[in-house]
């Protein structure tokens, strides 16, 4: 029999890749989301509202494992007071809704893998390689990824096996960080953003979809562990290898910071600075990237 996979926020960019992956592995995918879709021979919908606490958990004994990918867009508009409540909440209070259904109705679960981010250790602009027993950041993706983290802890303490995934910025050739990044490239007119020397820690999303299935085959896997390629870069060397690869001159100065502190203000930080992150333990337990530098990672996505 087919095993079942729950992914909550399946219909994002991680989640509709994730999906097509299984589903072609031979998993059964159900989403659980807001808006659920129309149901297919391949993919059931279920619907959550995290605001309200609401969820249709009837899902619950079909279900072999939670990948848990919801969560509000941390790039979408200012993070104004209200805005950064979302984005937390949509990650905690989310992870408690299925914590409490877990713990309160009969479930085959095995295995509970969440996503975190690299945020978890703060952005620095130090050259300091972070691996997974560093401690936690102090700023707001910090704090956010440790709550988010802590929530997913909890679900643990249910003895169901947890893993979570600090990610790097995920490149994809639709919709992702570098898609938003190319127009300027492609006229000539890209440039490095504020100092260029702030890292920018990556994953190709193959390889980000297959860090997910491997969580959920290989059983011994569990903790925190970071998923980004392990390719140092600074932001001037993604530009460099961006404007190389789409064959455009790179000769521009540096976008100032104030410029995005005054067009996006604390979430210019996003952009403007960045954590050099490990990708050892992950492959210390045997994963291979397939995208390990960024030239393989963007003769891939600008083909
Ligand atoms: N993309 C990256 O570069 C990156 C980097 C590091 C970490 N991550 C993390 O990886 C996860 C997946 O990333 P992604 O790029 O696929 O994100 P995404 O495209 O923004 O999709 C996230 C999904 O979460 C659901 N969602 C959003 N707000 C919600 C809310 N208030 N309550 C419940 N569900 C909500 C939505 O599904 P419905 O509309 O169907 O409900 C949405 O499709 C996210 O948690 C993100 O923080 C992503």
């Amino acid at each position: 029999m087919k095993k079942t996979v729950l992914i909550t926020g399946g219909t994002g960019l991680v989640g509709k890749s994730l999906s097509q992956l299984l589903v072609n592995k031979g998993y059964q995918v159900s989403i659980l989301s807001r808006r659920p879709k129309k149901e297919t021979e391949e993919i059931r919908y279920f619907q959550w509202d995290v605001e309200k606490g609401i969820i249709d958990d009837s899902f619950m004994d079909s279900v072999d494992f939670i990948i848990h990918l919801a969560g509000e867009n941390v790039a979408q508009s200012r993070w104004t007071t209200t805005r950064k409540r979302q984005i937390l909440e949509s990650r905690t209070r989310s992870t408690q809704l299925l914590h409490q259904v877990l713990s309160q109705k009969k479930h085959r679960v095995q295995a509970f893998i969440s996503s975190s981010a690299t945020g978890y250790y703060g952005t620095t602009n130090s050259s300091k390689i972070f691996k997974e027993s560093d401690p936690v950041g102090n700023d707001f993706l910090a704090s956010v990824c440790s709550d988010w983290e802590a929530a997913v802890d909890e679900v643990k303490k249910l003895e169901i096996r947890t893993v979570k995934l600090r990610t790097g910025v995920v490149l994809a050739k639709e919709k992702s960080a570098l898609q938003k990044m190319l127009p300027p490239f492609r006229i000539g007119l890209g440039a490095a953003l504020g100092g260029g020397k702030q890292y920018f820690s990556w994953i190709h999303i193959e390889d980000l979809c297959r860090l997910y299935l491997n969580a959920i085959e290989q059983t011994s896997l569990e903790g925190s562990f970071n998923a980004v390629a392990g390719d140092a870069i600074t932001n001037d060397m993604l530009g460099s290898e961006i404007a190389k690869k789409i064959r455009r001159p790179y000769f521009m100065p540096n976008l100032p910071s104030f410029l995005f502190y005054f067009l996006f203000g604390e979430m210019a930080v996003i952009l403007l600075k960045g954590s050099r992150v490990s990708a050892d333990k992950i492959k210390k337990e045997g994963f291979v990237f397939k995208y390990n530098t960024l030239e393989k990672a963007l003769d891939n996505l600008l083909e």
